[in-house]
C-alpha cells in the first residue's frame, strides 16, 4: 500500500507532481491513507512503468504480460446511410401532378407507374408493364394508354383494354396529389 511520505518520493524521482501520482495510485487501486504506510517495491515499479510510459514513449511489455491501454480503438465508422434501393415503393414522389394532362396521363418508367387524369382533379394510377407481353407502355395519347410492343390499348378511367392483344386490364395503383406533387401510396 502507498503512504504520503513515498508519494513525495516517487513524484520526485518520476518529474511529476505528488498530485499525478496520488490519482494514479489512486486509479491503480493502491493508495491508502495512512502515514505510517509506504508505497511497496511491486506498486512503485507498476507506477513507475505507467507514468513512464507515456513520457518515453519506450513501450516495454509489463511483467504481467498485459497490453499497455493505449489509444482507445477507434470506435466503429458509423454504418453510412444506405442508399434505398427506389422503385416502386410507396410513398415515392412521382412528379408534379401539373404535369398530368386532363384526358392523358404521363408514365413513369423508373416507377413503372402510369398516372393518368380522366377528369379534371381526378387522378388515376395503374401499373405500366402491358398484361400481354410485359412490354413498358409507351404513351398516353388520344384518350388511352398504349402499348408500342402490340399496339394494345387501355383506358385511361380505369385500365381496361380498350383494344387488343391485351385481354387482361392494367392493374391499379394508388396514387395521391399533396403539395402539387404526385406520389405512390
Ligand atoms: S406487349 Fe403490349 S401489346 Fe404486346
Amino acid at each position: 500500500m502507498a503512504g504520503k511520505a513515498r508519494v513525495h518520493e516517487l513524484a520526485k524521482e518520476l518529474g511529476v507532481t505528488s498530485k499525478q501520482v496520488l490519482s494514479k495510485l489512486q486509479d491503480m487501486g493502491e493508495y491508502v491513507k495512512s502515514p505510517s504506510s509506504t508505497v511497496e517495491a511491486p506498486v512503485a515499479r507498476k507506477l513507475r512503468e505507467s507514468m513512464a510510459g507515456g513520457a518515453n514513449g519506450a513501450a516495454k511489455p509489463t511483467s504481467r504480460g498485459g497490453r499497455r491501454p493505449s489509444a482507445a480503438p477507434a470506435p466503429a465508422a458509423p454504418a453510412a446511410a444506405a442508399p434505398s434501393r427506389t422503385g416502386a415503393r410507396a410513398g415515392a414522389p412521382l412528379g408534379p401532378a401539373s404535369a398530368i394532362p386532363v384526358g392523358g396521363g404521363v408514365i413513369y418508367e423508373k416507377a413503372k407507374v402510369v398516372v393518368t387524369q380522366p377528369t379534371a382533379g381526378v387522378y388515376k394510377g395503374f401499373d405500366a408493364t402491358c398484361t400481354h407481353q410485359k412490354c413498358l407502355l409507351a404513351d398516353v395519347q388520344g384518350g388511352t394508354i398504349n402499348c408500342a410492343c402490340h399496339g394494345a390499348k387501355y383506358s385511361i378511367t380505369d385500365g381496361s383494354v380498350v383494344k387488343p392483344p391485351a385481354t387482361e386490364p392494367l392493374p391499379p395503383r394508388k396514387v395521391t396529389v399533396a403539395g402539387g406533387n404526385v406520389s405512390l401510396t
